[in-house]
């Protein structure tokens, strides 16, 4: 199904001083509950990947799992789960980060991803970076290469995208709300 940015940008809900005061919280969740908005995300990332030399589709916990999982499932890739501290048994790698909202820490499990791996990283958006840029830490810490950083909704003010670019992160949004 052709993308419609203007379709997409409609579902997408803002909800004022959540989940802190002055915060402009982008809610992705009407997208998940209309099949046409979700066949539109997902058909637009599987044009834009299929026929690139990604081996693994990397997301983050938890709203970064959901069309991760799907594009991965269409692609036929493995797929690798960066979750929240505590969450994936073994031997795991952490990594903390600050957000827009907050402070947290990320894992990977070791052995997850390996020199030589291309990797497509997959969230639902992007505001300061944070949580990419430590995805990007534990998945190139163990020799992975970055192909690309992806999400649905890039937030340019907050200055996440531009700092990824900076440092040579190639990335890509479905749509921006400034
Ligand atoms: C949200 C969002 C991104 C991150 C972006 O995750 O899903 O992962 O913030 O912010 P940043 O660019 O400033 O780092 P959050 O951890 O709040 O919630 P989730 O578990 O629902 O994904
Ligand atoms: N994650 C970080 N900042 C966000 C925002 N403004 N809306 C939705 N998710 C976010
Ligand atoms: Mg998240």
């Amino acid at each position: 199904m052709l993308y419609d940015d203007f379709y997409v940008k409609s579902l997408i809900q803002t909800v004022e001083d959540w989940p802190k005061e002055g915060i402009s919280f982008r809610d992705i969740t009407p997208i998940f509950s209309d099949p046409k908005g979700m066949r539109m995300v997902v058909d637009a990332y599987v044009h834009r990947y299929i026929a690139t030399d990604i081996t693994h589709i990397a997301c983050i916990d938890a709203r970064g799992f959901l069309i991760a999982a799907v594009l991965a499932y269409e692609l036929q890739k493995p797929l690798i789960l960066i979750r929240k501290k505590g969450k994936l048994p073994g031997k795991t790698i952490s990594q903390s980060y600050d957000l827009e909202y907050g402070s947290a820490e990320l894992e990977i499990q070791q052995g997850a991803v390996k020199e030589g791996d291309h990797v497509l990283l997959f969230d639902d958006l992007i505001a300061t970076g944070g949580t990419l840029f430590a995805a990007i830490e534990l998945l190139t810490g163990q020799g992975a290469e970055i192909k690309e950083v992806s999400a649905i909704i890039d937030l340019p003010d907050l200055g996440g995208s531009q700092k990824l670019q900076e440092n040579n992160v190639p990335v890509f949004s479905l749509c921006a709300f400034a």
